[in-house]
């Protein structure tokens, strides 16, 4: 990877799994700028790189995944800055959360504010049991602004995301776990997203991205149909044909995403 980042860094290990971790511990690795920025510098490597075949969201440091966006330069925000901060924000996250490979964040201590929704906008999160998860804007006068008013409630329901952003209280790993937030709690949360990538990547690399698109307009007028499509689409591939003739001849599949 040519890309030198000063806030993050970027690593691809042997199973094509991308790390991308934040860091800059020293302030709970607090989403600044140049943070987003390299961020999205970051997903597009991912976008443009196939052998890069998921992406694990980590922070740096022993207390924080993200203590939130940066408030140092949120206090500096007027209206038309504060849409625009939203809007960069809300596209970084969008960004993530359409890639076509799977995205597990993993939340080992804080992801409060923007650090939470920055793990909501990846597809499974497993967390540790120090996870403190939570969206404390209205506690600094603001509502949360990179996507979480619209994330939280489509993850744990309306009821759970009035209480959490209204009050600004954080849950810990048990709640989270419970309500939906976290898929798992583990004392070795990065072991634990990789099991998962595994278990994830050796299925037919098409149909995992067909099921990410489908997923994730789940709940939109549309979503029946282009599950429709999709299923369609898939049934005119060789892993199609590969998956369902490995079964009957009872040997394991070899995809090759076409
Ligand atoms: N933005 C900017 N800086 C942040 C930050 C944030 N969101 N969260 C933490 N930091 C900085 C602190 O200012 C401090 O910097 P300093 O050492 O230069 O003073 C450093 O990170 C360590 O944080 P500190 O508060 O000393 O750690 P703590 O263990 O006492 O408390 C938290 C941890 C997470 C409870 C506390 O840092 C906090 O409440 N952070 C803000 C959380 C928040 O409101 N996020 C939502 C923003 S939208």
């Amino acid at each position: 990877m040519a890309d030198t980042y000063q806030t993050i860094t970027l690593s691809v290990d042997n199973a094509g799994v991308a790390q991308i971790e934040i860091n800059r511990p020293k302030k709970l690795n607090a989403l600044n700028n140049q943070v987003l920025d390299e961020l999205n510098q970051a997903i597009e490597r991912v976008e443009t790189n196939s052998d890069i075949k998921g992406v694990l969201l980590t922070g740096a440091g022993e207390k924080a995944f993200v203590a939130g966006a940066d408030i140092s330069e949120l206090a500096e925000l007027d209206g038309a800055g504060g849409k625009s901060a939203s809007g960069k924000g809300q596209a970084v996250f969008d960004r993530i959360e359409s890639l076509n490979i799977p995205v597990i964040a993993v939340v080992d201590g804080y992801a409060l504010g923007g650090g939470a929704e920055l793990a909501m906008a990846a597809h499974i999160r497993v967390a540790s049991p120090e996870a403190v998860i939570g969206l404390p804007e209205v506690s600094l006068g603001l509502i949360p602004g990179y996507g979480g008013t619209q994330r939280l409630p489509a993850l744990v329901g309306k009821a759970k995301a009035y209480e959490m952003i209204l009050t600004g209280q954080p849950v810990k790993a048990d709640e989270a776990l419970s309500a939906g937030l976290v898929n798992k709690v583990t004392e070795e949360p990065v072991e634990a997203a990789h099991s998962l990538f595994k278990a994830i990547l050796k299925n037919g690399p098409l149909a995992v991205s067909k099921a990410i698109r489908a997923i994730r307009i789940a709940g939109s007028s549309d979503g029946f149909e282009k599950e429709a499509s999709l299923f369609g689409e898939l049934c005119e591939t060789d892993d199609f044909k590969e998956g369902t003739s490995a079964f009957m001849e009872k040997r394991k599949a070899d995809f090759t995403g076409k």
